[in-house]
């Protein structure tokens, strides 16, 4: 899988792709991730790619131009199943989600800044819209970052036992259960039993009890029909 991402501060996106399991899907080459500065795109002076917004209001927009430069350079170059601009007001994005993104296979991602966009790009190239929470941030990359973990992990291949993502939370709708290591006597709490009994169907059984419980206790909206 390859992803694009067109941001005015690269820079804060050099250190979460760097480490642990997105850098070794990365040295697998399962994933490449590359990041574009819009300034390098800008036909205006001073490299210039925001300006006030019509209407007046507190807060700069991010101009049309420089940014469709960048998405038609990248788009000349390969095609882009997905173009993902990360915003507040977008759908929320979920486990479903970072599933269905990790079977694409070129992924283009617009990182906002300052006010916003210019709305024409959104219209002209913009195939989903992103958030990662109700809440706002300053900018889009710390949310692409997410996106781009997320997804990463799932890619077939990244993670070492292939499985492990099945049993994350929310994978089957339900979150994940406790989990211990060692020693089995911490102080004088113990792992409970099950875990030790070595029977795989006991285990098993314990976890998905476990499992909804959890669910029911901390997120019961997720076991309602129409979540
Ligand atoms: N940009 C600013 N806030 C955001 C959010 N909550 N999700 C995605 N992108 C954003």
């Amino acid at each position: 899988m390859r992803i694009d991402i067109i941001t005015v501060l690269p820079e804060l996106l050099e250190s979460p792709f760097g480490h642990s399991i997105l850098k070794r899907a990365k040295a697998k080459g399962l994933l490449e991730i590359y990041t574009h500065n819009v300034r390098d795109y800008t036909p205006y002076k001073q490299a210039q790619v925001d300006d006030y917004q019509f209407g007046g209001g507190a807060g700069m927009v991010m101009m049309a131009e420089p940014l469709a430069l960048a998405i038609e350079k990248l788009q000349s170059e390969r095609i882009y199943t997905e173009i993902i601009f990360m915003t507040p007001d977008g759908k929320l994005f979920d486990q479903k989600a970072a599933n269905d993104l990790s079977l694409k296979e070129n992924v283009m991602i617009i990182c906002g800044h300052y006010k916003g966009i210019d709305e024409r790009i959104r219209e002209k190239y913009i195939t989903k819209e992103i958030s990662i929470g109700n809440y706002v941030l300053s900018g889009g990359e710390l949310a692409a970052a997410v996106v781009v973990d997320a997804v990463g992990r799932l890619i077939p291949g990244v993670l070492n036992d292939e499985t492990s993502a099945l049993f994350d939370s929310f994978q089957d709708g339900l979150l994940a259960p406790p989990v211990y290591t060692r020693p089995a006597d911490w102080r004088g709490n113990k792992v409970p039993e099950q875990l030790m009994c070595g029977d795989p169907k006991i285990i098993d059984e314990w976890r998905y009890q476990k499992s909804l419980e959890r669910t029911k206790e901390r997120r019961p909206e997720l076991l309602s029909d129409d979540f």
